[in-house]
C-alpha cells in the first residue's frame, strides 16, 4: 500500500469506550464507543482525522490561505479554521443558513479563530456555497494570493484515508471478529473511509452508515466515487465496486434541525454513560441505533461499536431546546 504523507493534527489513538449501561438499556450484549469526539483539535470530531492528510497537501503545496465552506455551524469549519491557525496560514470561510443575532457554537469559534467569513443568509445550498468559494479563490488569486479550496465536509479521496487509518486503530484496540460499526454520514469521507479501513483490516465488520442529509441513491453513489478515489491512492487493486454499501435515510430531518428521537437519545446518552452527543449528528446516529435495534436489523447478540464522530459546540446552538427541561433552582440570599 503507499505511504501517504499527513500532518499531526489530532491526539490519536482516541479511546474505545465499553458503554455498559447504555448496552443494557438497549439490550445489547456489548456497546462500545470509538471516541472520535476527543481528537482535540478545538473541540474534537471526525474531520481532525482528514484534515491531517489534506493539511499535508496544502503545507507541500505551498498554499497560504484555506478557503472552504459549510452550514453556519459546520463542525469542518471550526477545525479547519483551528488547523489553518495551527500551521501558521490565513483562513477564510463560505458559511449559511438561518439568519442570526449572536454568534454561538461553531461560529462563535470561527470567529475567535480570526475567520474572516462571508455568510449566505438562509441559504446553505451545496452548490451556492461551493460557488461563493470558488469566487473568493479568484479574488485571491487575483491579488496574488495562493488559495486552496477545501471541498465542503473535507470529503475527498485524501481526506477520506482519516478514517482507512482510524479503522487500522480499532483494529489493535478491537482485534477482528463479527461487529456492527455505526457511523454518521454527512459529506460521505467519514464513511467511506470506514468502509475501505474495515475492507482492509476489520474484514468481519458491518459497517452502518446513517444518513443526516442525503438520500440512500446520493449517499451511494458518492461513497463509490470515494471509495474509488481513496483505493486508487493507496494503490489498492481490489475492485471497490464489490465493496457493499449499507446506509438508511429516515432518521434525518430538515439537515441542521433537531428531530424528537435525536433528542431523546441525546438525554438517555448523557443520563446513562455521560456522554454528549449533538443535535445535527451524533444524536440522530444514536436514535437510528436504538430503531434498528428494536427492529432487529442489528444483532443484538454482536457487538456494536458506535462511532462517536463530534459536534460538541452544536449543543450550544440549541440552548433553547435542551435547556427546557434544566432542573435548576435559583436560591436568592
Ligand atoms: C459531528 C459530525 N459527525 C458526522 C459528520 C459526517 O461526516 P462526513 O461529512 O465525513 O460524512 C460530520 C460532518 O460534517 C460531523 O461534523
Amino acid at each position: 500500500m503507499n505511504y501517504i504523507p499527513y500532518t499531526p493534527l489530532a491526539n490519536l489513538p482516541t479511546p474505545l469506550d465499553e458503554l455498559p449501561r447504555l448496552a443494557k438499556k438497549l439490550g445489547l450484549s456489548k456497546l462500545m464507543m470509538k471516541r472520535d469526539d476527543l481528537t482535540g483539535l478545538a473541540g474534537g470530531g471526525n474531520k481532525a482525522r482528514k484534515l491531517e492528510y489534506i493539511f499535508a497537501e496544502i503545507v507541500s503545496g505551498g498554499y497560504d490561505v484555506v478557503v472552504t465552506a459549510g452550514g453556519i455551524q459546520s463542525n469542518h469549519a471550526r477545525m479547519t479554521a483551528a488547523a489553518a491557525r495551527k500551521l501558521g496560514l490565513d483562513v477564510k470561510l463560505v458559511l449559511g443558513g438561518p439568519d442570526f443575532t449572536d454568534l454561538q457554537g461553531n461560529i462563535l469559534l470561527d470567529s475567535l479563530f480570526g475567520a474572516e467569513i462571508r455568510y449566505l443568509v438562509d441559504d446553505d445550498a451545496n452548490d451556492r456555497l461551493t460557488d461563493e468559494m470558488k469566487r473568493w479563490g479568484s479574488e485571491l488569486t487575483a491579488q496574488g494570493r495562493k488559495p486552496y479550496l477545501l471541498p465542503i465536509g473535507g470529503s475527498t479521496g485524501t481526506g477520506a484515508l482519516g478514517y482507512v487509518k482510524a479503522m487500522k486503530e480499532l483494529s489493535v484496540q478491537f482485534p477482528d471478529g463479527p461487529v456492527q460499526i455505526i457511523t454518521g454520514i454527512g459529506s460521505c469521507g467519514t464513511f467511506a473511509g470506514t468502509i475501505l479501513g474495515c475492507s482492509l483490516y476489520l474484514p468481519q465488520a458491518r459497517v452502518i452508515g446513517i444518513s443526516v442529509s442525503r438520500t440512500i441513491e446520493g449517499i451511494t453513489q458518492r461513497t463509490k466515487e470515494l471509495l474509488k478515489k481513496s483505493a486508487a491512492l493507496l494503490n489498492i487493486q481490489s475492485n471497490t465496486e464489490q465493496i457493499p454499501i449499507e446506509c438508511y435515510d429516515r432518521y434525518h430531518s430538515e439537515y441542521g434541525v433537531m428531530t424528537n428521537e435525536g433528542e431523546q437519545a441525546i438525554r438517555l446518552c448523557a443520563e446513562f454513560e455521560g456522554i454528549l452527543l449533538d443535535p445535527v449528528y451524533t444524536g440522530k446516529v444514536m436514535a437510528a441505533l436504538i430503531d434498528l435495534v428494536e427492529k432487529n436489523i442489528i444483532d443484538r447478540n454482536i457487538p456494536v461499536i458506535f462511532i462517536h464522530t463530534g459536534g460538541l459546540p452544536i449543543i450550544f446552538s440549541f440552548e433553547k431546546e435542551l435547556g427546557s427541561s434544566s432542573r435548576c433552582t435559583k436560591i436568592y440570599k
